[in-house]
Formats: C-alpha cells, sequence, structure tokens
C-alpha cells in the first residue's frame, strides 16, 4: 500500500497507528472472532488498549441485513434500471447511513459479482447490469454514497463469482453432488479485464474499503488465496489500497493467503463454529516463525485501518446497538457460546425518511415495456379494475415469514439469501391499487390465488381492465426454493403466472401485465397478445413495492428506467448458461467462460439473435427525438504506461518474542472464540496443525518485501490515471416530441472495430428530465479506456488501429445517430 490517489492522509494515519500495535493487536484486526461470535454477521477481535472496537461486517447490498427498523431498498440489478446517477448515489447514501447508525463498520455491497453472465444466476439481481460499463458507474456511485455516510463499502465477489451451484463443497454435498472442490471460473485475460475486472477498476477508483474475495476458484486457484488476482491484478495493478476481506468460510488456508493477499478472515473460524482458525493463533504464530514476514503483517493491519481512517470511521463511530440472531433486547451478546449477557438490541429506528426515497426510486427504476392504445397511465376513473396474482398479495405469513426471505409467497419485494434485510413493511400491490381506486370511488377486486380459476374467470370477465401480477425469484445458494439451489433452473414465470396470463388476457381485451423479477424472464408466449395493453417490469423494488408501481400506473411517475439487461425468446438464445452438474468427478467442477466478453446484448449481437426487448430498451409516455451528433477532440495527454519500481514494504514494528503472546489467564476466555493467543511457547503444539513445520515450500519471491516494478496499467487506483483521461466528447441534442414532461436516458455505443470486438458496447449513458417541446444537449465524455482493448502481449490498454464508430440512441438496437471516431495519432503509427 503506498497511499496513491487520495489515501495518503488515511495511509499515513494508518501507520502511525499500526506502529503502536503489538503483534496480537495486529492479527487481532485481520481475523473474525468466528461465526456467531458477537453480534454482526462478522466481527474482528478488539484492540481495547488503544479503545478500539471490535469492527462490525453487516449484509446487506439493500439495507441493514437481521436489522430491525430499517428500510429495504430495491435491489441493484433494479436501480441499474434507473440509468441515474444521482438516484444510485443516493440509495447507497441512505443505505450507508442506515448501517452507521445501527454501529456497522463495513456494510457488505455493493455486487459487481456476480455481473450477471447467464441470465439464470441466483444473485444477478444483487448485482447492477451484465454490462459492465453500466455496473461500473453504477458501484463506483454506490461506493461513494455508502462511504460519504461514514461506512466501508464491501465490493464482491472477487471475481468470477457467477452461479450459486458448487461455490462452495458443503453446500453441493448438502444437495447431492459429491465434489470435494469449489467450481473454477475459467477467464482469458482479455475478458477478465475487458469484463470482469472492469466495474471493480471503478470500485477502486472510486475508494472502495474493502473487497471480498470469492468462494470460486478462479483458473483454479481459490480466490481468496489467489496471489495473481489480488497481488498482481487488484492490488498491482488497480492500485487497491483498502483491504481483501474473505466471503464467509472462503479462505482455505492460512500462510497462504496471508502472502497472496488477503488481509482479513471471515468470519474467522476456518469452517462455521469449529474453533479453529488459519489466521488468530495461527497467523500469530507464522509472523513468530517468520513465514509471514513483519512487512506483511504490518500491510495487513494497514489497509485495514487506512480503510477505518479513510472513510473517517474515526468520527463517524457509533456502538453497535443491534444483534444479527435474536430479535430479543436482551440476550447472550456472544450468540454461540451463550454468554456475554446484556443488551444487545437497542432496536433504534435508522430509516430517517428513506421510505418516500425508496418509493421514488423503485418508480424511476420501473421499466416500461409494452404500452399500445395509451392504456398507460390508467384513467383517474377505471370502470371496473381486477387485480390478479399472488404476486399483488401479501405473504401470508408476513413479510418477513421466511427466513432471508427464503420463499416465493405473496409479492417479489425482495430476493433471497443474505443479499436481503427484514421488511419494515410491505406494500403490496394491491392494497396500493385499491387505495387508488377507492380514493375515486372505483370498483377493484383482487385474485391472488393463482390456482383459483374459477374465481380467476369470473372476475377477468368482469373487468374493464386487468392487471395481472406475475414474478420469477432466485437467491442464494444456501437455500433451497422449489427446487431452485439459489439459481433458477428456468426462467419461466413462477407461481403459475404464465397459465394466468393466459387466462386473464383471453378475457379481459384491456390485460397489463406487471413482472417482477430477479432477472430476465420468458414472454414469448404472451408479450404480442392484442389482449396485453401493457407490460411493466418492475425488478425487485423493496418495501414501497405497491406505491411504486401505482406511481407509474397512475401516471403520477412518467416511466424513465430502461432493461439493464436483455430480454431474449428463449433461454438459449442468451448463449451463456450455468453449469448444474459437476464435470470433473470430484474435483472442482470446471467453468470454462467461452463465451468471452460476448454475454447478453454482445452475445446476441455477435450471433445476430433478435430479443424481444433489447438492453436499453424502455418506453416512456412522451417520445423523444434524437439529432444533431457531433464529436469534439479534447487534446488528452497521449497514453503512457506507468513505469519504475514500488518502495519496499515497510516494516512498521518488531513482533517481540513467542513469551508475550501466551495466554495470561487473566480474563474470561469465551468459548469457541477466535484469539490471536498461543496457549504454551511451543508454536507447534499451539498451532494445532498436523502439518506443522512439514517442508511446505513457498513460491519463489513469496516474502519478498524488496521494490517491484510496478505494472504499465497501474498507478493510482482505478489503473493508470491517463486510462481515465478524457479524449472526446460527443454531443446530441434530445427533444421531448411529446405532450407530457418525461426523463429520457440517452446512450452511447461504441464499435470498437476490430474482429474480435463486440458489435457495439455502452460506453456512455445520461438520464434526462425534459419538458414537452423542450430540447437538451448532451455530453458524453470518452476516455482512453472507453477506446482501448486489453492487450494480453503488451499487458496494457492499447487503442487499436481499427476505424471506430460511435452511436447515441434510445436503446442498443435504436441507435439513430453515429458518428466515426477521429483515427488515433498513436494507433497510426502502429499501421
Ligand atoms: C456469504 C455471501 O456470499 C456474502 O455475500 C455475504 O456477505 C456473507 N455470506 C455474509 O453473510
Amino acid at each position: 500500500m503506498d497511499g496513491s490517489g487520495d489515501w495518503a492522509d488515511a495511509h499515513r494515519r494508518a501507520q502511525d497507528f499500526v506502529r503502536q500495535l503489538t503483534l496480537a493487536e495486529k492479527v487481532n484486526l485481520t481475523t473474525g472472532v468466528g461465526w456467531q461470535g458477537e453480534r454482526c454477521v462478522g466481527q474482528t477481535g478488539a484492540i481495547p488498549r488503544l479503545g478500539m472496537r471490535s469492527l462490525c461486517m453487516q449484509d446487506s447490498p439493500v439495507g441493514v441485513r437481521f436489522g430491525d427498523f430499517a428500510s429495504v431498498f430495491p435491489a441493484g440489478g433494479t436501480i441499474a434500471a434507473s440509468w441515474d446517477r444521482e438516484l444510485i448515489y443516493r440509495r447507497a447514501n441512505d443505505m450507508g447511513s442506515e448501517h452507521r447508525d445501527k454501529g456497522v463498520d463495513v456494510q457488505l455491497g455493493p455486487v459487481v459479482g456476480p455481473i450477471g453472465r447467464s441470465p439464470a444466476g441466483g444473485r444477478n439481481w444483487e448485482g447492477f447490469s451484465p454490462d459492465p460499463y453500466l455496473s461500473g458507474v453504477a458501484v463506483a456511485e454506490s461506493v461513494k454514497g455508502i462511504q460519504d455516510a461514514g461506512v466501508m463499502a464491501c465490493t464482491k465477489h472477487f471475481i468470477g463469482n457467477e452461479q450459486e451451484h458448487f461455490r462452495q463443497v458443503g453446500e453441493a454435498n448438502g444437495y447431492g453432488y459429491n465434489i470435494t472442490n469449489t467450481l473454477s471460473s475459467n477467464i482469458d485475460d482479455r475478458t477478465m479485464h475487458e469484463l470482469y475486472l472492469w466495474p471493480f477498476a471503478d470500485a477502486v477508483r472510486a475508494g472502495t474499503a474493502s473487497i471480498m474475495c470469492a468462494y470460486t476458484n478462479t483458473n483454479n486457484s481459490q480466490s481468496c488465496q489467489n496471489s495473481y488476482l489480488l497481488n498482481h491484478l487488484l492490488k498491482g495493478e488497480l492500485g487497491f489500497q483498502g483491504f481483501v476481506m474473505s466471503d464467509w468460510q472462503a479462505q482455505h488456508s492460512g500462510v497462504a493467503g496471508a502472502l497472496a493477499g488477503l488481509e482479513m478472515a471471515m468470519p474467522g473460524d476456518t469452517l462455521f463454529n469449529t474453533g479453529v482458525a488459519y489466521y488468530g493463533t495461527n497467523l500469530t504464530i507464522a509472523v513468530l516463525n517468520e513465514t509471514v514476514p513483519e512487512w506483511r503483517i504490518d500491510d495487513m493491519a494497514t489497509r485495514i485501518m487506512a480503510g477505518w481512517f479513510y472513510v473517517g470511521r474515526d468520527q463517524h463511530e457509533r456502538p453497535i446497538n443491534f444483534d444479527s440472531w435474536t430479535t430479543d433486547t436482551y440476550g447472550n451478546a456472544n450468540f454461540y457460546a451463550k454468554e456475554g449477557y446484556g443488551l444487545i438490541n437497542e432496536h433504534v429506528d435508522v430509516r430517517g425518511n428513506h421510505g418516500a426515497d425508496i418509493r421514488e426510486m423503485a418508480a424511476k427504476s420501473t421499466v416500461l415495456l409494452k404500452n399500445v392504445r395509451n392504456t398507460l397511465p390508467l384513467p383517474a376513473k377505471e370502470k371496473f379494475t381486477g387485480v390478479f396474482g399472488e404476486d399483488a398479495g401479501p405473504n401470508g405469513w408476513g413479510p418477513n415469514g421466511c427466513p432471508d426471505r427464503g420463499c416465493d409467497n405473496g409479492t417479489l419485494g425482495m430476493a433471497w439469501g443474505s443479499g436481503s434485510a427484514n421488511f419494515p413493511y410491505l406494500v403490496t400491490p394491491l392494497t396500493a391499487i385499491e387505495n387508488e381506486v377507492s380514493k375515486v370511488g372505483g370498483i377493484v377486486q383482487g385474485v391472488i390465488d393463482n390456482w383459483a380459476t374459477d374465481q380467476i374467470t369470473s372476475l377477468a370477465s368482469q373487468a374493464s381492465l386487468a392487471l395481472v401480477f406475475v414474478n420469477s425469484d432466485s437467491g442464494e445458494g444456501y437455500i433451497n426454493v422449489d427446487g431452485n439451489e439459489g439459481d433458477r433452473q428456468n426462467l419461466t414465470l413462477w407461481q403459475n403466472g404464465e397459465t394466468l396470463v393466459k387466462n386473464v388476457s383471453a378475457l379481459c381485451n384491456n390485460t397489463v401485465v406487471v413482472i417482477h423479477s430477479t432477472g430476465p424472464v420468458l414472454l414469448d408466449s404472451f408479450y404480442d397478445n392484442d389482449n396485453i395493453t401493457a407490460i411493466v417490469w418492475a425488478g425487485v423494488p423493496g418495501q414501497e413495492s405497491g406505491n411504486s408501481i401505482a406511481d407509474i400506473l397512475y401516471g403520477r411517475v412518467n416511466p424513465g428506467g430502461k432493461l439493464p439487461f436483455t430480454l431474449g425468446r428463449t433461454r438459449r438464445d442468451y448463449g451463456s448458461d450455468l453449469l448444474y452438474k459437476p464435470n470433473n468427478g470430484k474435483d472442482a467442477p470446471q467453468d470454462n467462460f467461452e463465451d468471452g466478453v460476448y454475454i447478453d446484448y454482445r452475445g446476441f449481437d455477435k450471433r445476430n439473435v433478435t430479443p424481444i426487448y433489447e438492453f436499453g430498451y424502455g418506453l416512456s409516455y412522451t417520445t423523444f427525438e434524437y439529432s444533431n451528433i457531433r464529436i469534439v477532440n479534447r487534446n488528452a495527454k497521449p497514453y503512457a504506461p506507468n513505469t519504475g519500481n514500488t518502495a519496499a514494504a515497510p516494516v512498521l514494528g518488531q513482533s517481540g518474542q513467542v513469551g508475550d503472546y501466551v495466554w495470561d489467564n487473566s480474563s474470561n476466555r469465551v468459548y469457541n472464540y477466535i484469539y490471536p493467543w498461543l496457549n504454551t511457547t511451543d508454536l507447534a503444539a499451539s498451532s494445532g496443525d498436523p502439518y506443522y513445520g512439514a517442508n511446505v515450500s513457498l513460491p519463489a519471491n513469496a516474502q519478498d518485501g524488496s521494490p517491484q516494478p510496478v505494472q504499465a496499467a497501474g498507478g493510482a487506483p482505478g489503473g493508470n490515471p491517463l486510462l481515465y483521461e478524457t479524449l472526446y466528447t460527443v454531443y446530441a441534442t434530445i427533444k421531448n416530441t411529446g405532450s407530457v414532461g418525461g426523463d429520457e436516458v440517452a446512450q452511447l455505443y461504441v464499435c470498437l472495430g476490430g474482429p474480435d470486438d463486440p458489435l457495439r458496447v455502452l460506453r456512455g449513458f445520461d438520464r434526462l428530465s425534459i419538458e414537452p417541446g423542450q430540447s437538451t444537449t448532451v455530453g458524453f465524455d470518452l476516455t482512453y479506456r472507453d477506446l482501448a482493448n486489453w492487450d494480453v502481449v503488451k499487458q496494457d490498454w492499447t487503442i487499436s488501429s481499427y476505424a471506430k464508430t460511435v452511436y447515441v440512441g434510445a436503446s442498443s438496437r435504436n441507435l439513430p445517430l453515429t458518428v466515426p471516431v477521429p483515427q488515433q495519432k498513436a494507433a497510426r503509427s502502429e499501421l
């Protein structure tokens, strides 16, 4: 860590702090106290001597997981559909403030891995979009939003964490697969840079204080002990200044992990509740016996403290005032050990006015897919409104009736897994529509049993308007819902949705379909049915679901969202798919990312497959016209590779003698808790490691702290700063040609021109609010990175000599404006 970018002050303060620490105190910073050892989903050891409390890591990317009196925000993949930087920032800032006020140090989000390679991926909804540019903008705004609230962000999961199946051995054994190693995501260098690493670069550039390494292997090396991923790509090339934290039980070694770049072990024990750790005592031992050099333990501690100072935790830290494992007010702070009885839940209401924000966010993220005969917005008074679908109503067990939202009962306000949070309330679509209709004295009735065919038929034949709510759910691999082990088994609608749509639309010629889903679903059987007059995608909207959709349906909000993924005709059309069966005997299932950079719309374009609704598509209650494109050369500094050497890794303190670290029996030892202490001065006996002292060889230079050559593409957080120089600005004019004000997301795509390049890639967007009859001129900055490819030989970004074209328009397939990119001088000399 060198304090580059805007990390100098945090770096200096962190070093000053670490200089005061004993080895045990440094180890405490790096090691969790064990699963359910304290009140947050993960906590480190404390440094009481210096008044430093245990750090609290808490899910999730949509709110404070397990928190009461906290909010549930729209999911990542939903807010991405707003394409609205300010809104994405505000969502994160609101969430960050809720975490801060609950006493959380690290919010375990945002997510850009999965990016969403395959549409059925269980956790895609936690991330933003399969497009790396949109994902990159969204993650950067999210990191800034969370950290401006004074909480550290944890961008996750690094990297190639694209499916739930086989991510953990125990989990896969649990659903019947006898494997002994986790899935390997096999990714080539160019794809790594141009797709999967891209949004992580944006997160690092935005200052993410931490990164969570994934459960999976990458190219057959565990992600949390993969020196190439952590030391080379993340810290060397991307200039990451913060700390790497393991996913929960994703750490598979001590020394190998420490040397490969893992700073923090979570939740600290080898497996949940074993009471033993790869770090903790064993890290103390590894430093004392010099397998982990002093400079490295100092670097680990410095990075963690630098993240802490970088976001101003010294100003913003509050006592932890909630408990993840019980809603009881009094109980055991050490839940697993059943010790530490006292006040554990203070039930602090941290929601502020976020309900109103959430309503606005979900409405602005809603995508209007079809709207014929001006069906939407609905008239103030409709004769007879029928509401159909389990997805319009409540979960009979209450909004939090299924642990971690692990069921699909009622409306899909939130999907399942550690990426969820507890609802304070969930406004259902049926309630909101009933309120709407009753206000004006209309008629509204709902059938929310999707198998009640007679009742559905009866209501559909009376209704002048049918609002049909359908959904498709997914989540994290430790929960199986209806045979879906996190990942979806298929892309069809759940809850008998397709039959419901068919039955209602057969009887009502004004049927509006609203879809709540964690990703793409199949619409082919009904989207062009004449009786279906409108289709709306409302994603995974959070607690204000009903109010947000009513704002759209009744026209208080003019829809301006655009699809952050492609809606294809069949599952096969997506090309990329998941691995559902092990393909390597008992060893790591091999997931070869042979689709390269061609996921989602890039794959559809390459294979010339026409989707139903393309990436970037979305309608409005008004219309827009594009004109007047021009490109202006900004005479940027030419790109030059980063050169030179790093400084030597500093040693900030000496660890002292073995005897200094033997447990002194001075205080109570919590059962199964992970400590940094030794039991005896005999290191082998203290380690509990049956292989202690075995002749294990480390890779050459693994312990070397001497100056190292820097990487050409490195130099600062996010990579070489010259990558972010603006080469051109592209201007275009967008006019609102309709009769109501509305928002348009103007999009810029680039054809990089090479034979191996996608037809077009997104490289700019702006959400614009335009009054009827008015025009706005939008400017998109194109950076060096935006026009470059990763050169696997040079190991650097380079702009190829192929002719490049810019496109501007309303979606990835509706691009009325084009302009050539002037040839680059550097590129010409290569010809
Ligand atoms: C496992 C999940 O993969 C990760 O996203 C989460 O933060 C941890 N569990 C902690 O709950």
